[in-house]
């Protein structure tokens, strides 16, 4: 079949529908996704989004701001920190007035908590900054934006997987996607398309991630020509559970809690002495793991205890609910009477497909403009999260930039040149899913995944060296090679699930190689991104943004400068 909409959005999560909102005042919108739409990674967040609201302490833009430039490693453009920071208190309360219900103060405002990297007076010591709603305040944004989209009565193609932008003279003019029911691929033209697909987390083997993070948008955007930013900057979030990769949020250490080494101490003063575990993520991470490769994780193992046990029952059950119960459900144990075991485990991408600060796609390093083609949310750089994102900034980003890239693309629409797409597009594509679907071969999808997530996490993550990067590229120049004999037990259309995680697998590959090879060039550490053969940050060659293009000869790597308005770049301390 073949739809036609006057926006296109990929992806339901709050990127997603916050843009979709902003369309559908002035257009026929639709939005397609993956999974049913309320199932979107988004929904799983937990502690909070941040706006200075000051509604438990003193609290202002400009720190936000601040801390935001400082926690990126002042990677981050400063421009579009300004617009977030500015921007938050306003979001926040637009979400309050859709209906989502916060956690409240005595007083009934807006309840908030510290969270890492979040500080008053440009770093004095933690500044309450974190709206929440108990520890599921990704739960409740999201089912009311669902509902307001459906007050809307916006169209949603859900659980189908969008498979390739069509494109015509460097304009998107629609898309090509599989219904996931039927295994047909249909044809969705539109003078724009935005790309809000979510992470990428599942090419780590420990990850926070839903399944459905493989990183899809990422890779349809680089097979259209567009290059993919700083992807080098991968965030492991501390406090994963051991094993699992099971998110304990930030808002435990929010609310108290203390990491403890074997010796029982709480070894984070030594790394942070004024914010201790209410660190940036990536400094957290990083202590956590020297802890363990010095002997000192606990039974000399490869964890650490986060101690929630002097907080009381009370405090856990109204404040970190769903993490308590995870922690008996996973784990067997009662976090009032007994420390979590944890690990850090891969959480964020602060990299992504390049854009303007109203979700436009940027072709290259000059700043062109990909007519018709948006982006916003996790696979978006804009970018404010620079070299590491600051817990609660995610949700905040998704709402601002979400809207901007949605009010662009319906400010656009009365004079929108409508581009076609060509007459044979889509057949293609279905001809290369027919070929899928029928391959013979000995090798199986899923051993081909776990051996790209373990090389990953061994020899491109926390840390890394010269050495175990040209590690990682020659496992993936050998699974690559190994997709051409993995054969297809299911041929069925229905539900195809394997045929859906052989195409994610080949996303999977693609940005496996993509994050290694940025990795490679960037030639000192920052933020997430720690090359302990180049252990310091680097300004004079380094204060610049990674582009990875895909060329005719595989992957190429150029840079473009980061913008610094109000802080110059100095030593980060925490
Ligand atoms: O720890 C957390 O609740 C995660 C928050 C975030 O990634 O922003």
């Amino acid at each position: 079949m073949t739809f036609e909409y006057d926006a296109v959005i990929v992806g339901a999560g709050m990127a997603g529908l916050r843009a979709a909102l902003e369309v559908a005042e002035r257009g026929k919108v639709a939005v397609i996704t993956k999974v049913f739409a309320t199932r979107s990674h988004s929904a799983t967040a937990q502690g909070g989004i941040v706006a200075p609201l000051g509604n438990e302490e003193e609290d202002h833009w400009e720190w936000l701001m601040f801390d935001t430039v400082k926690g990126s490693d002042y990677l981050g453009d400063q421009d579009a920190v300004e617009i977030l920071a500015k921007d938050s208190a306003r979001a926040v309360y637009e979400l309050e007035h859709m209906g989502v219900p916060f956690s409240r103060t005595t007083d009934g405002l807006i309840a908030q908590r510290p969270f890492g990297g979040h500080t008053r007076k440009h770093g004095e010591g933690p500044v309450k900054r974190a709206c929440y709603a108990s520890d599921h305040t990704g739960r409740v944004i999201m089912d009311t934006l669902y509902e307001q989209c459906l007050r809307k009565c916006i169209t949603f193609h859900h659980e189908w997987h969008v498979l390739s932008l069509l494109m015509n003279d460097g304009a998107c003019c629609g898309l090509a996607a599989m219904e996931l029911a039927t295994g047909e691929v249909h044809i969705f033209h539109s003078p724009f398309v935005m790309l809000a697909t979510g992470g990428l987390g599942q090419i780590f083997k420990t990850t926070s991630n839903a399944f459905a993070g493989t990183g899809d948008g990422f890779v349809i955007a680089l097979e259209s020509g567009i290059p993919l930013q700083d992807m080098e900057f991968v965030q492991f979030h501390p406090t994963g559970i051991r094993n699992m990769g099971i998110l304990i949020s930030e808002a435990a250490r929010g609310e108290g809690g203390i990491l403890r080494n074997d010796a029982g101490e709480r070894f984070m003063e030594r790394y942070a002495p004024t914010v201790k575990d209410l660190a940036a993520r990536d400094v957290v991470s990083r202590a956590m793991l020297t802890e363990i490769r010095e002997g000192r994780g606990i039974g000399g193992k490869d964890y650490i205890h986060l101690d929630l046990t002097y907080l009381g029952k009370s405090l856990i059950e109204e404040r970190l609910h769903d993490i308590a119960s995870f922690v008996r459900i996973y784990l067997g144990i009662d976090p009032a009477e007994e420390p979590i075991p944890v690990h850090p485990t891969c959480h964020y991408i602060m990299g992504g497909i390049p854009t303007d600060i109203d979700g436009r796609v940027l072709r290259d390093e000059r700043g062109t403009v990909a007519p018709g083609l948006y982006a916003a949310g996790e696979c978006a750089c804009v970018s404010v999260h620079g070299a590491n994102r600051l817990g609660c900034n995610s949700l905040l980003d998704l709402v601002v930039f979400g809207r901007r890239a949605g009010i662009s693309m319906a400010d656009s629409l009365h004079d929108v040149r409508r581009v076609s797409p060509r007459p044979d597009a889509g057949r293609d594509i279905a001809s290369r899913l027919d070929g899928l679907r029928s391959a013979d071969g000995s090798l199986h999808t899923h051993a081909l995944r776990q051996s790209l997530k373990e090389t990953m996490m061994e020899n491109c993550s926390v840390f890394r060296t010269e050495s175990s990067l040209n590690r990682a590229l020659a496992d993936l120049r050998g699974l690559r090679d190994s997709l051409s004999r993995v054969g297809q037990q299911d041929r069925g259309m229905a539900f195809n699930t394997e045929l859906t995680e052989r195409i994610e697998l080949g996303h999977m590959i693609d940005l496996a190689e993509v994050i290694a090879t940025a990795a490679l060039t960037r030639r000192e550490s920052r933020g997430a991104h720690f090359r302990e053969d180049f252990p310091h940050r680097d300004d004079a060659d380094w204060l610049r943004h990674t582009l990875v293009f895909r060329g005719p000869d595989g992957l190429e790597v150029r840079t473009k400068p980061v913008t610094v308005t109000r802080y110059q770049p100095k030593e980060r301390v925490y």
